[in-house]
């Protein structure tokens, strides 16, 4: 069929909710995104969403996809130039960008990304997760996302961004919040959503203006007085630009694996032989981590703008579309994935032949931060399952958090301390 066989107007036989594929603040919806998906994928892999743009959910076609070389969103849609600077800040974050101006963001902060920078701090996020555990030990009772979840990454990104870490409780908010920028940077959410938006933007926004400018003539080895010193340079980075990427990198740090680390615990919890088998061979860490990147990830989609008419699943979608591909529900298909509703702390172990998960996107966009969240949450997670026995949750559902990713607020455990 081609993109002219389309009836645009056509309801799509499985309605999702939402640009983004999750209604936002609909808890129900956040514990289970993924028979909806399953439903969509089976259904119809091009879709047209409620708000009539384009939406995929096989696994080919979003490898296909996201190996395009093309942007996150188009510069124009839902900005008023002039009227709104902190969202338009978000707007040059180099996410949204096309090569060449997101080769040269990218090129800037992506040294501090490499698997040997990261792993550079390995000792640092062991004493962090450590004295966390060691705060919790005695009481048998803790939040996994308060007490574990939240403070190993927003420590690590305030330490590698060079942004105080005792101001990591003011951003809580102010973080969550703006991930709902991804809809009302397309004119999308309603009138509490865009307040609520453009409140967390200008805080952050003046937040960071002060920092930079404390910083100013002061550099550190972190990334925020790397970006400061290409801002100088005249040439390599604009005002907007050097406090966009900041933002993003703090947001992009923070709210994404406090999702990683809380949801991965949630399901070993729920699947005890699975936690079982970690705590017996804590060499599968890794291999877990990748299972609960694709089993339960904290990023459902993914954006991109077609440059030129391209063919997906046997629609031609125009050029200049939008196209929110389902990340989420790529990771469960079962062209792709033997058994891919069961959780298996294994499939990923050394010796298996499985397919990569789409977590973290691909193509030029792949997520920088990939090493850095794995290696905190390997940390975090195999540390907690070594230490702590019996864990329970004490609510049978997930406390949904207030961003737009299907990131917790809430996750009350006991447990009984084995050391
Ligand atoms: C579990 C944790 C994380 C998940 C699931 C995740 C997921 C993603 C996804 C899906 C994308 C978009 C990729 C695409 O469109 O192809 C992305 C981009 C990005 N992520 Fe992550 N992320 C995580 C953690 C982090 C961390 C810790 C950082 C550190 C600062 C980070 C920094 C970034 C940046 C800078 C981009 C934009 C890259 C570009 O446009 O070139 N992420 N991430």
């Amino acid at each position: 069929m081609s993109s002219s066989e389309v009836n645009r107007t056509e309801t799509p036989k499985t309605p999702i909710p939402g640009w983004y594929g999750l209604e936002p603040d609909d808890g129900a919806q956040a514990e289970d995104p993924y028979s909806a998906f399953k439903s969509l994928r089976e259904n119809q892999p091009v879709n047209l969403t409620p708000e009539g743009g384009w939406r995929i959910s096989g696994y080919n076609d979003i490898q296909h996809l996201l190996r395009r070389a093309v942007a996150g969103m188009r510069q124009t849609d839902g900005l008023i130039p002039g009227q709104n600077a902190p969202l338009e800040g978000a707007g040059v974050f180099m996410l949204m960008q096309d090569p060449p101006t997101h080769t040269r963001l990218r090129k800037l902060v992506k040294k501090a990304f490499t698997p040997r920078a990261i792993e550079a701090w390995r000792p640092r996020v062991e004493k962090i997760t450590h004295s966390l555990l060691d705060r919790v030990a005695a009481s048998g009772q803790m939040d996994l996302v308060s007490d574990l979840a939240r403070p190993v990454p927003a420590t690590l990104i305030c330490e590698l961004l060079g942004v105080p870490t005792e101001d990591q409780d003011t951003f809580t908010d102010w973080t969550a919040d703006a991930t709902h920028g991804l809809l009302v940077m397309r004119g999308l959410g309603d009138e509490a959503m865009v307040k609520r938006v453009e409140a967390a933007s200008i805080s952050l926004f003046g937040y960071f203006t002060n920092l930079i400018e404390a910083r100013r003539g002061n550099p550190s080895d972190d990334l925020l007085s790397v970006l400061i010193s290409a801002e100088e340079d005249g040439d390599k980075l604009d005002p907007i630009e050097l406090l966009s990427q900041s933002i993003g990198l703090l947001i992009a740090g923070f709210e994404t694996t406090i999702g990683l680390i809380g949801n991965g615990l949630t399901t070993l919890i729920r699947h005890p032989d699975e936690l079982r088998k970690l705590r017996a061979n804590p060499e599968l860490a890794p291999s877990a981590i990748e299972e609960c990147l694709r089993y339960s990830g904290p990023i459902l989609a993914t954006v991109r703008v077609v440059h030129e008419p391209t063919m997906l699943g046997g629609y031609e979608i125009p050029t200049d579309s939008e196209v929110v591909a389902l990340l989420a529900a790529a990771n469960r298909d079962p062209e792709v994935f033997e058994d891919p509703e069961r959780f298996d702390v294994t499939r990923y172990a050394k010796g298996r032949d499985t397919a990569p998960h789409l977590s973290f996107g691909g193509g030029v966009h792949f997520c920088l931060g990939a090493h850095l969240a794995r290696l905190e949450s390997e940390i975090a997670i195999g540390a907690i399952v070594q230490r702590f026995d019996e864990m329970k949750l004490v609510n049978e559902a997930t406390e949904w958090g207030a961003s737009l990713f299907r990131v917790p607020g809430r996750i009350p455990i006991t447990f009984v301390d084995r050391t």
